[in-house]
């Protein structure tokens, strides 16, 4: 295991955007945290655990350590009367784990397919799509505390997931290295397909996780760019949870607003709606622009810089601002 000096972060950020990590390291086994907890002690740095790159945004020069997670590995590792408990390493990918899944009969995953990233990366921010979150499906979650050099497994409820949100996100930030993580996959399927548009596709065929996976796979590719052929980090924005109140004296000005309500009376509203609103969607500005099928989506023309990125991101959320008063959350991470 080396760490190396002064390398592009290009390949490993899936906005593409070309800039240099002080340092950088790939952790291929888990022995190389020796390494990394060694370099720790000797460097009064900042360093950042990197999965497939897909939710954060390099604006600067990363004065610190990367480090990529690599750990590979999946396998079945038991199994009751009604769930397979499939473990999977942090750095396996995560399309590919799923579809792996499929194909072994297992369901559960099936709406989360075509999500970029790696598993380690997963709970971070408790990834989700069409209905399904990873909390459903998570059983635990492997560590390694890098201040103290102790493994541990965390059950669900200490993972503290929400909405984009977990422990590993707002708590530990970076000192819980995800070495793996463990799914309960029902052996009785639960299907997930009452999201828009899933179940019209679906029309027709039968149910199985096979089937819904690839429809959910045509969606996002009818949706969402293919970040290895344009950059981009999938949804830049959060979908703003607002109080009931802040809901009724927005829809009595636009009746069509989205609404998601939510189990606590609070209502999850839709960013994408708020920023084609405003006229954003396919708007160009240099070599950054705003995707022409979703208006969710930051995208690299091609060249960018990550602060032409976070200057747009900036200007969206402020003409959302003055136009709804509601101030937008950036879901990756700015460095
Ligand atoms: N909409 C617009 N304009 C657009 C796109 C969407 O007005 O350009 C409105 C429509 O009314 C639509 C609603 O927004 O009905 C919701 O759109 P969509 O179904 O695409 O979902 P989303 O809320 O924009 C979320 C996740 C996505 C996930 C989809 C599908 C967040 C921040 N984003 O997007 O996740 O794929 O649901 O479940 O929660 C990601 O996090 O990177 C991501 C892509």
């Amino acid at each position: 295991m080396t760490i190396s000096e002064n390398i592009s972060l290009q390949p490993y950020n899936s906005f593409g955007i070309d800039i240099d990590a002080q340092y950088f390291m790939e952790l291929n086994r888990l022995d190389d945290v020796v390494a990394l907890r060694e370099w720790r002690v000797n460097h009064d740095l900042p360093y950042l655990l990197l999965g497939g790159g897909s939710n954060c945004l390099f604006t600067q020069t990363f004065e610190g350590l990367i480090v990529r997670v690599n750990l590979q590995g999946k396998a079945l590792v038991s199994e009751d009367d009604t769930t397979y408990y499939v473990k999977a390493s942090a750095g396996e990918n995560w399309h590919q784990f799923v579809r792996w899944t499929i194909e072994q009969g297992w369901g559960g995953l099936e709406n989360l397919s075509l999500i970029p990233g790696t598993v380690g990366a997963a709970p971070v921010q408790n990834i989700g799509a069409y209905g399904v979150e990873l909390v459903d499906r998570l059983h635990s979650v492997d560590v390694i505390d890098l201040d103290r050099g102790e493994a541990s497994t965390l059950d669900k409820a200490a993972c503290q997931f929400s909405y984009r949100e977990s422990y590993f996100k707002s708590v530990s930030q970076g000192r819980l290295l995800i070495t793996a993580v463990t799914f309960a996959l029902p052996k009785k399927p639960r299907w997930k397909i009452a999201y828009a548009g899933v179940q019209q596709a679906l029309e027709g065929k039968e149910l199985t996780a096979r089937n819904i996976s690839d429809t959910i796979i045509a969606l996002r590719q009818s949706k969402l760019p293919d970040p290895t052929i344009m950059g981009n980090a999938g949804s830049f924005f959060k979908n703003p949870i607002i109080s009931n109140n802040e809901w009724q004296n927005l829809v009595a000005k636009y009746s069509n607003l989205p609404n998601y309500p939510q189990a606590d009376g609070s209502v999850k509203t839709s960013a994408a709606w708020l920023i084609d609103q405003c006229g954003w969607k396919g708007h160009r500005q240099g070599n950054v622009g705003v995707y022409k099928d979703h208006a969710l989506v930051l995208v690299n023309h091609g060249g960018a810089s990550g602060q032409a990125v976070k200057t747009l991101a900036e200007d969206i959320i402020r003409s959302v601002k003055d136009k709804f008063s509601l101030v937008l959350e950036a879901e990756p991470r700015v460095f």
